[in-house]
């Protein structure tokens, strides 16, 4: 018989004990063997595109951990990538792209889409075969938002000061380039789940720097719209959304997109969270330096999630994605922390 995909079950509504547990960015430099087959690739974005050594990393911190989720191994750039923008990831400098401009945006081109992301479905179908037969698998997108960000700006800013001015200046292009960007990743999400992701998670790391009109028309509008898309082929199918730093505005979001489930960054007063979870699940939020500090730190973050929030539909997560000096005993103290807890019955 199947065995059950708690994630899966959890992100419906359902409760269990103990929570599940995955990590937002759980592949990747703070573990040896990701470096190792990280350097066999040669660089970042080859070892987005081969899908024996981007496998491999996806299944490191399954054996490693045994999380209850894997997330597929790629990035929210192959995307704009996948349009024909330019892409390159240097060493310490994160993505680098050619800042588009407004008048290119309708000539970003859809032709060939799906055949360069092919070895990113076929990641997928390989995992859904390797993967143990009870961990969910997990797809994803970038928000058109927050993937609209670095495509203007070209690299990392602290606030997309750039992305947020084309907008004001360029509104129609802007609007424009969100559209694209949602009807594209809703096909890219779409297919991923055609080849075997069981959900998918849309990453919006970038909604907090909005003001409350843009946040509707740049975040909620766009995330509706995949979500639409997607819901047509695949009703059933667990959508997250991860509106990071959205603030008290995580309050409608669910109601206005649609998404299934909410992913809470580490700001997210856990009081609030409780009340979001009535409505349905919520994932995370553990602050990502309480898991490189360890000890006390660790634990007390720990349990005031589980406290909180673990009588009802809790993925357990961090708030953000997992740093690269975290040592590795953490990462296992928090499982076994998550996996022990025995409250809330
Ligand atoms: O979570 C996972 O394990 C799946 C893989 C994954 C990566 N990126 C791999 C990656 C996922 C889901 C992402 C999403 C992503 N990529 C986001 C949204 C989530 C977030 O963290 O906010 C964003 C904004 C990006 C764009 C991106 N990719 C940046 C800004 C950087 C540089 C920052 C950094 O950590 O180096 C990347 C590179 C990247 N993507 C790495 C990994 C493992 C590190 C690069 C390397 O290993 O050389």
């Amino acid at each position: 018989m199947a065995k059950r995909r708690i994630v899966k079950d959890v992100l419906k509504g359902e409760r269990t004990q103990p929570a599940p547990i995955w990590m937002m960015r759980q592949a990747g430099r703070y573990l040896p063997e990701y470096k190792r087959t990280r350097a066999q690739a040669g660089s970042f974005l080859d070892l987005c595109y081969n899908p024996d050594l981007a496998v491999e990393v996806t299944l490191q911190p399954i054996r490693r951990f045994g999380f209850d989720a894997s997330i597929l191994f790629s990035d929210i750039l192959v995307v704009p990538h996948a349009l024909g923008r330019d892409l390159r990831f240097e060493e310490g400098r994160g993505p680098l792209l050619t800042p588009i401009d407004p008048d290119e945006i309708k000539h970003l081109s859809v032709e060939g889409f799906h055949e360069h992301l092919e070895p990113v479905y076929e990641t997928v179908k390989r995992l859904r075969r390797e993967l143990p037969d009870e961990t969910t698998l997990i797809g994803f997108c970038g928000a058109p938002w927050t993937v609209a960000t670095y495509m203007i700006a070209g690299h990392g800013t602290p606030d997309q000061a750039p992305a947020r001015l084309f907008a004001y200046r360029s509104p129609e292009a802007m609007r424009e380039l969100l559209e694209t960007l949602a009807d594209c990743s809703a096909e890219y999400l779409k297919r991923q789940i055609a080849e075997g992701a069981d959900v998918v998670q849309i990453f919006d790391s970038w909604a907090g720097v909005l003001d409350e009109a843009s946040f509707e028309a740049f975040c909620i509008e766009p995330v509706k719209r995949i979500v639409a898309k997607v819901r047509t082929v695949y009703p059933d199918v667990p959508i997250i959304g991860f509106p990071r730093g959205a603030g008290t505005r995580y309050r409608d979001y669910r109601g206005k997109t649609g998404v299934t489930a909410l992913g809470l960054d580490w700001g997210v007063p856990l009081s609030f969270a409780k009340a979001l979870q009535q409505e349905g699940a919520v994932q995370g939020n553990l602050d990502p330096m309480r898991l490189v500090a360890g000890g006390e730190a660790l634990d007390r973050g720990v349990d005031a999630i589980l406290e909180q929030l673990g009588s009802g539909p809790l993925v357990f997560n961090l708030g953000h994605g997992i740093t690269p000096e975290t040592p590795i005993e953490n990462v296992e103290r928090m499982v076994k922390r998550v996996r022990d807890w025995q409250g809330g019955n």
